[in-house]
């Protein structure tokens, strides 16, 4: 064969390669709001960035008719490329060629990235629009995800992965989003379940649809499997694309640093007046941090899911932060099961890749009651406790108002190892609530109401706790972004070590 032929040779199959499942399947897949495989791909990396791997990759499997089948691209979409400029490696599984489904060759692709990414330090994105094991290839499947779940593992900690449900994820299959550092799901096109509608209804009689089962609101809102809900494919990407702006690359590199052109001494003098004087009067955390951080921007990380406490990323004089902040517009702040999964897995993402914690502090304590202490809020709330000590990133803690009891702790108090301790002269820094300490010290006491006024006027202050150094500093609020930079940039240099390990045993 000539040197042209050759090449025209290549061309076609490329070409073969390229059209997917064939126009029909294409246009079922647009028919279903979704965009194909090599679009999202683009979508996702910077223009022209996308550099494709194992493009001829095919199965072997003779099962059932199957080597009648050529499946092109086995299904899944493979390479690296460059979001802003920074190297990332992508896989985006393919509907349109057997419903994405997963077998040998297909899985062996996937691994080859996470491979190459975990060598190169990079982020390893996965698009998911799968039916699941390819049933044809029986226990090579299965082989296939144990392979992908083994290598999630190992990369976890290492470089972030992030996965994006975008169709159907079903069985064993939600395994590797979940053992990856954030999902993302779509409204309304992807569900993610062990077991779906029909098997329910057959096991336990329960009839519920795909989109109630394991819709995107269902795990952004009620059982918290996912982080972040996105209204169609193009805003999921965008919004990968926006999370990696905010993270680094490995766990060896600090995230990027960004011009952001807020001034770092900016006085904001509405917070001077932004606190209740009823300290019982709820308000919006959310206002509080947009006052602080640069031009208000933040990244909510599960917003949806106990939303008694807030985890977001932001900027900080350009450099990034993850926040954990009680809201007291919740609950009243309150701290319970929900939040302390939430929070703890956020704060340990954040140490793992070297980002600041910003601890923002207004909480009355642990939510009591039957429900919470069945389900185990002990075990549940000593993964914070685990997860602020453990951490050895700089960790400042900004208490705005409450601060009590085993809640203060929780939230990263001085002895779990906050290196600055800042308070506001409304901070209430105490053993316990006003109440229920008056209750207990005072109990029969004739002048319990001005004793329980005294306890309030004595303890429920920043200053018992600043005058043993648990406070580094009690500040007007209006200057708390200028003096939170000057922490932070104090900080830059922390190192901390712990002793070596083969690992903790953090509470699950
Ligand atoms: C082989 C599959 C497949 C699969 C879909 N297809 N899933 N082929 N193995 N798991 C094929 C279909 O046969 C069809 O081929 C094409 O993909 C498109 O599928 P449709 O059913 O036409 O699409 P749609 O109507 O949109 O329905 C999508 C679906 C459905 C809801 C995902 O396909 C489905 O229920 N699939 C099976 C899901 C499932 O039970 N998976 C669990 C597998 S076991 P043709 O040629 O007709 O177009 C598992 C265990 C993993 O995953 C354990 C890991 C630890």
């Amino acid at each position: 064969m000539s040197t042209q032929k050759r090449i025209e040779d290549l061309r076609k199959r490329s070409e073969k390669v390229m059209a997917g499942g064939g126009p029909k399947r294409i246009e079922k897949q647009h028919a279903s709001g979704k965009l194909t495989a090599r679009e999202r791909v683009e979508k996702l990396l910077d223009q022209g960035t996308f550099v494709e791997l194992d493009r001829f990759v095919t199965h072997r499997c003779t099962n059932f008719g199957m080597e009648k089948k050529e499946c092109p691209g086995e299904g899944v979409v493979t390479g690296y490329g460059t979001i802003d400029g920074r190297l990332v490696y992508v896989f985006a599984q393919d509907f349109t060629v057997e419903g994405g489904s997963l077998g040998e060759m297909h899985a062996a692709k996937i691994v080859k990235v996470q491979q190459l990414a975990l060598k190169m330090g990079a982020p390893l994105i996965g698009l998911n629009d799968s039916g699941g094991a390819r049933i044809q290839e029986a226990v090579d499947a299965l082989s296939g995800y144990g392979k992908i779940f083994f290598n999630n593992t190992i990369a976890s900690g290492v470089i972030p992965q992030i996965s994006a449900i975008m169709g159907p994820c079903a069985g064993g299959a939600v395994y590797s989003p979940a053992l990856t550092d954030f999902i993302y799901m779509v409204k309304n096109t992807s569900q993610m379940f062990i077991t779906g509608p029909q098997v329910i209804k057959t096991v336990t009689g329960e009839e519920v649809t795909s989109e109630q089962l394991g819709g995107a609101m269902t795990h952004n809102s009620v059982s918290g499997v996912a982080q972040f809900a996105a209204e169609n494919d193009e805003d999921c990407l965008a919004q990968i694309r926006k999370l990696i702006s905010y993270i680094p690359s490995n766990n060896m590199e600090s995230a990027p640093v960004v011009e952001t052109g807020d001034d770092p001494l900016r006085i904001d003098e509405s917070l001077n007046s932004f606190m209740p004087d009823n300290s019982n009067q709820p308000y919006d955390m959310y206002e509080v941090i947009a006052k602080i951080v640069d031009n208000g921007e933040y990244y909510d990380v599960q917003p949806f899911f106990a939303t008694n406490i807030i985890t977001c990323f932001a900027r900080l004089d350009g450099q990034t932060v993850g926040i954990i902040a009680n809201q007291p517009k919740v609950m009243a702040g309150c701290l319970d099961i929900n939040a302390s999964d939430k929070s703890s897995r956020f704060i340990r993402f954040c140490d793992a890749f070297n980002i600041p914690l910003l601890n923002i502090v207004d909480v009355p304590g642990f939510l009591p009651g039957t429900n919470q202490e069945y389900g185990g809020i002990i075990r549940h709330g000593a993964k914070m406790l685990y997860a602020y000590s453990e951490a050895t990133v700089p960790k400042i803690t900004l208490v705005t108002r409450k601060a009590y009891g085993g809640s203060y702790l929780a939230m990263c108090s001085r002895d779990l190892g906050a290196d600055q301790v800042i308070a506001w002269p409304t901070a209430e820094i105490a053993v316990m609530g006003p109440a229920g300490a008056a209750n207990i010290i005072f109990k029969g006491d004739p002048d319990i109401q001005q004793k329980t006024a005294e306890y309030v006027e004595n303890f429920a202050n920043p200053y018992q706790a600043a005058v043993r150094g648990f406070v580094d500093m009690v500040i007007e609020p209006k200057e708390t972004r200028p003096v939170l930079i000057n922490a932070l940039n104090m900080l830059m240099t922390k190192r901390e070590g712990r002793p070596a390990k083969r690992h903790g045993n953090i509470p699950l």
